[in-house]
């Protein structure tokens, strides 16, 4: 399962502006699964190099020098205004990829997901959605906290997969080192109170909690960093609010809500218990067992859903798990409404 799949891609070399990053981008995309095909206008060569576009064709992957009657999918205009007018014009079948402002992204960044966007019917293109992500962090004193190993990955996938079926996406996200996906509102922040007031601020049409919510913090938080003494110190807890309960049962419960579970045994019964005490539309469990999903690039679930099914995805990479979560959850939309 790759993302791009043989989908087809015309990349129209047209005049300089982002004409440079042609062999990048063209690499980027036949890595990720697509078959490229690059037309360029004579003398484009000199904006990449004749020597780097020879070299990457014959490197074996899916590129190919073309005409710009090429049969496409899609097409990227390596060019300014002026060219991609005249390519919508020549091409007007094809959806359009735009290019943000040259250079100042890197394609890493944004050409999968706008390229997947454009090729998506945008199923969700009206709906309003929210994802969390990542850790809570429950400081104790100025420097020391306790919190949990989430990367923020498969929430950070979701809100993008989320994206390119055509949703306006708010992230909210605990602390991460990942970058923002393209396209997406990202609110920062800490505890699982800050998340708590962030999640029930508005109402939105679909709420993926994919956030490793802290179930327990500090009773008390002190000021400045605590200096060590010689013996113990003993730290009294309390429970943090149960934010999708509280979802579940408030006024702002979106049309269809969707809980995550880590779990390191009885996945099926302890999400299944889950789905039911929270009353959730559906429920994405994963291992976090034996070095599990914690951190890593690729991850393998099971969806729950409230009529009883169940479905697993993977094991594979997060953005292809997010984007066949994001499929399950339309079905289970579909069927609400
Ligand atoms: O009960 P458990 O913590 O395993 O449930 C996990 C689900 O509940 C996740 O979707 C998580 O984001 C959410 N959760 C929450 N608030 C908490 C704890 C978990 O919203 N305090």
């Amino acid at each position: 399962m790759t993302l791009l799949n043989q989908r087809r891609l015309l990349l129209a070399v047209s005049d300089e502006p982002a004409a440079s990053e042609t062999i990048a981008f063209a690499r980027l995309l036949a890595s990720a699964g697509a078959r490229v095909g690059i037309h360029e206008v004579p003398g484009a060569a000199r904006w990449f190099g004749a020597a780097a576009l020879e070299h990457l064709l014959g490197e074996g992957l899916a590129v190919e020098r073309v005409a710009a009657s090429w049969e496409a999918d899609a097409l990227l205009v390596l060019g300014g205004a002026a060219a991609k007018r005249e390519w919508q014009v020549q091409r007007a079948e094809l959806p359009l990829v735009q290019a943000p402002e040259a250079g100042r992204f890197p394609a890493s960044r944004w050409l999968l997901p706008c390229l997947l966007r454009a090729l998506s019917n945008r199923p969700w293109e009206s709906l309003r959605l929210l994802v969390t992500a990542g850790p809570t962090v429950e400081h104790f004193d100025a420097v020391r906290f306790l919190s949990n190993p989430s990367s923020g990955k498969m929430g950070y996938a979701l809100a993008e997969a989320a994206w390119i079926a055509g949703a306006e996406v708010i992230l909210v996200s605990g602390p991460t080192v990942l970058d923002t996906p393209w396209g997406i509102r990202r609110i920062d922040l800490t505890s699982a109170q800050e998340m708590r007031e962030a999640v029930l601020a508005e109402r939105y049409d679909v709420v993926f909690m994919a956030a490793a919510v802290s179930d327990y913090r500090p009773v008390e938080r002190r000021v400045g960093k605590v200096k060590k003494g010689v013996g113990p110190w003993t730290l009294e807890m309390e429970r943090t609010p149960d934010i999708l309960a509280e979802l579940s049962a408030s006024a702002v419960r979106p049309d269809l809500l969707i809980g995550f579970a880590a779990e390191t045994h009885d996945m099926e019964r302890y999400a299944r218990e889950k789905l039911r005490a929270k009353s959730l539309d559906g429920i994405v469990a994963n291992d976090v067992g034996a070095g599990g999903a914690f951190g890593s690039d690729s991850n393998c679930v099971q969806c729950y859903d409230g009529a009883g099914g169940a479905v697993s995805f993977g094991p594979a990479e997060k953005r292809e798990i997010a984007a066949a979560i994001v499929a399950w959850a339309e079905g289970c939309l579909a069927r609400k409404r």
